[in-house]
């Protein structure tokens, strides 16, 4: 018996009906372009969150978390709305919610991750791709993945009032082992490239800055993007195709600023898909570098923390790295060759104890499998 079957037996007094589980992801790269109807290359990791249940006749839904014991929640179903429940126990809730339509009812939940929170690694969007799949195989509900990322997208933006776009919810129900998914946020098209890191490490550094998209930063650029998008007369800052007139045309420096970086950011994940394609991996170093400056200087949502870290391991020899995303804290990753691995890491931990900075964390990305019932 798994130790979550265990501890929700504990919990509930009775055995769950299964568990799912969904993976939390790094953005190759593509940041900030989802908004935008744009392009993006998420892998799943091999960390993520688990979720046992058991449904529940009475129409109440019970919502335990192995990290957060001294905070569970019991909701009706029924009377589930927006603003309702807060803080970890709004994204579940919030799955329930607009599944709600779809027939779903009550049930019995405990979350297990093991998945860093606030570290930029979507553990908010596993969290509800994994209560998805389990809410829709307790109540038999049939839906196509790409549906269900849509509405458990909804759930984080009209239930927990988190202004996130399709890629989280996409990576980790469309992941597969050993593939980037190449998201076409505009169309929902989406296409698997294949991912060989040989003699590669593919690095996440938790910067421990911690990083919310609920305050403020994430929204205004949201905004920004559709006020230039606006002032172009295009229905979203994909349609973009001559950059320097649509540049002449933007009074704002700022505006100007934000559509260079989703315009190149755009192209960076058609030339990174390109070089994986060729197993040219170790370039992509440079594509790496190249998004972290345009998201730095161009759609300034880096933090210092995260500039340190890309510096660093690029002084000390790895091919490329950039922050991943929403930003204003959270991750970076660094693309290194394996020989260089630990000089890598020792280099970033030196810079933070440098500036008294607390200890980074090192996790190795993996592109893994999507979101799957486990027991
Ligand atoms: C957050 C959001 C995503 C995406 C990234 C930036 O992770 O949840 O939808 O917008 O920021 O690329």
């Amino acid at each position: 018996m798994s130790p979550l079957t265990s501890a929700f037996e504990e919990a509930y007094l009775r055995p769950p009906e299964g568990v799912w589980r969904a993976p939390g992801r790094v953005n190759l790269i593509g940041e900030h372009t989802d908004h935008n109807d744009g392009l993006v290359l998420p892998f799943a990791l091999a960390q993520g969150v688990s979720v046992a249940a058991a449904r529940r006749d009475d129409g109440v839904l019970e919502l335990r978390s192995l990290q957060a014991a001294a905070d569970g929640r019991v909701v009706r179903v029924d009377a589930l709305t927006p603003g309702a429940v807060d803080g970890w126990a709004a994204y579940p809730a919030g799955v329930a919610w607009v599944l709600r339509e779809h027939g779903v009812g009550g049930a019995s939940l405990l979350i297990d991750s093991d998945l860093p929170q606030g570290a930029g690694l979507a553990s908010s969007a596993a969290l509800e791709c994994a209560t998805a799949l389990a809410l829709c195989d307790l109540y038999g509900v049939d839906l196509e993945r790409p549906e269900l990322a849509r509405l458990a997208q909804r759930a984080e933006n009209d239930f927990a009032g988190v202004p996130c776009g399709i890629m989280d919810q996409s990576a980790a129900l469309l992941c597969t082992e050993g593939h980037a998914l190449m998201l076409d946020c505009g169309s929902g098209l989406s296409s698997r490239v294949p991912v060989t890191f040989d003699g590669l490490t593919l690095l996440v550094i938790d910067t421990r800055v911690a990083h919310t998209h609920g305050a403020g930063g994430y929204a205004v650029r949201r905004a920004e993007c559709e006020r230039a998008a606006a002032v172009l007369g295009v229905a979203s800052l994909r349609d973009v195709e001559d950059l320097p007139e649509a540049l002449g045309r933007l009074g704002e420096p700022v505006l100007r600023r934000r559509v260079q970086h989703v315009v190149t950011e755009n192209h960076r994940v058609e030339a990174t898909v390109g070089l994986l394609r060729a197993k040219a991996a170790a370039e992509v170093g440079g594509m790496l570098t190249a998004s972290h400056l345009s998201l730095r200087d161009q759609f300034e949502v880096s933090w210092p923390a995260a500039d340190v870290a890309v510096e660093a391991a690029l002084v000390a020899g790895a091919r490329g790295g950039r922050m991943v995303g929403g930003g204003f804290g959270g991750s970076v990753i660094v693309l290194t060759a394996d020989d260089r691995l630990e000089r890598v890491r020792d280099a970033v931990a030196a810079a933070f104890e440098a500036r008294r900075w607390a200890a980074p964390g090192f996790l190795e990305a993996v592109p893994s499998a999507g979101a799957a019932r486990v027991v």
